[in-house]
């Protein structure tokens, strides 16, 4: 059977959901220390230890670094019991290490699960990113059209005006010019300090976010997560990969990348079916986070399906250890 036929994503989801609530569980007593590698590291070593309980034979293709840079969950480990289908593993344990250090919005834990060979190899590079949401002519707005354009075209598609369009872009000094073109239009703009996934997934569900498109450069690991969230809950993503150097270059060549101009779409990105968990470590505009009561600790989580469509919105009750 081919790995894709194996991949028994209604079976496996479950599993997936209880990776992700582990690593939030993990980070909630260091949720506002100001110790974001503690946090980083808890949830590594519960998403590491949870995931290798599921019943399959799962290779990290988007993970913690390459495995001279990362102990656990680095790119090529195999996870799991080593029996079942064949599995890419994209991850990051902890979505916002500062946001959950300094107890900000929108911090995730999260990870999606493909058939073998379906998640782009992405090296840990700048990507370029442009996302909206579903409902839209495939190519309403582009990699090509300037800031301005995209919001122009966007808002003609919705049927309103410029100023009606909002769009989230990391604050950054990089993206100062861009900020500058956007605001030239009258559009309002959700500035967002850390966490591009939950930025683009942000745009999946506009009338609950009030965002409507997400651009701007971050990471291209994060960018197969999103992309991947988006094939789930319906969007257009397009990314494009940054370099800066002849060692990024190298590490894109190493990931098995020869065209380094190539725009990917959401499908390059993740060209099967796909599930994603994301599990709320700090509350946020799409999940909740962590709550603590006295005995209990209580996580919302995300889990979807892309072959169904399928957005489960999952909470769980723990006793407190
Ligand atoms: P961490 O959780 O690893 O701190 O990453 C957060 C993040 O904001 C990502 O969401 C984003 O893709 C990337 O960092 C942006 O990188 P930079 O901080 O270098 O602009």
């Amino acid at each position: 059977m081919s790995d894709a036929k194996d991949f028994q994503d209604r079976l496996l989801s479950l599993g997936l959901a209880r990776v992700s609530e582990a690593a939030a569980l993990a980070s909630a007593r260091l949720v506002g220390r100001g110790d974001e590698k503690a946090a980083d590291q808890a949830a590594v070593n519960a998403m590491r230890d949870q995931l290798n309980l599921l019943e399959i034979k799962g290779v990290v293709v988007i993970g913690e670094g390459e495995r001279d840079e990362a102990p656990m969950l680095f790119i090529g480990e195999e996870v799991g019991t080593g029996h079942g289908p064949a599995v890419d593993i994209a991850l990051d344990p902890l979505e916002g290490t500062t946001l959950t250090a300094k107890d900000m919005p929108n911090a995730l834990t999260v990870i999606a699960m493909a058939p073998r060979g379906t998640l782009l190899h992405a090296p840990d590079v700048y990507m370029e990113k442009l996302a909206i949401g579903p409902g839209y002519k495939t190519g309403v707005v582009t990699m090509s059209m300037s800031p301005s354009e995209r919001v122009s075209a966007l808002a003609a598609a919705k049927g309103v005006s410029t100023e009606n369009i909002t769009v989230c872009v990391l604050e950054r000094p990089r993206h100062e010019e861009m900020i500058q073109e956007l605001r030239s239009t009258g559009a309002s703009i959700r500035l967002i300090t850390d966490g591009d996934v939950a930025g683009v997934m942000h745009c999946a569900e506009p009338e609950v976010t009030g965002i409507d498109m997400y651009m701007g450069s971050g990471g291209a690991p994060e960018g197969v997560l999103a992309a991947a969230a988006l094939k789930c809950m319906g969007g257009q993503f397009f990314g494009k990969l940054l370099f800066r150097n002849d060692d990024e270059r190298g590490r894109a060549k190493k990931a098995g990348i020869t065209n380094f101009d190539r725009v990917y779409t959401r499908d390059d990105l993740v060209r099967g079916d796909v599930i994603f968990a994301a599990t709320g470590v700090t509350n946020g505009s799409l999940l909740a986070g962590i709550k603590r009561e006295p005995g209990w600790v209580t996580t919302e989580t995300l889990l979807m399906r892309s072959k169904t469509g399928s957005v489960r919105r999952m909470s769980y009750r723990s006793p407190l250890k």
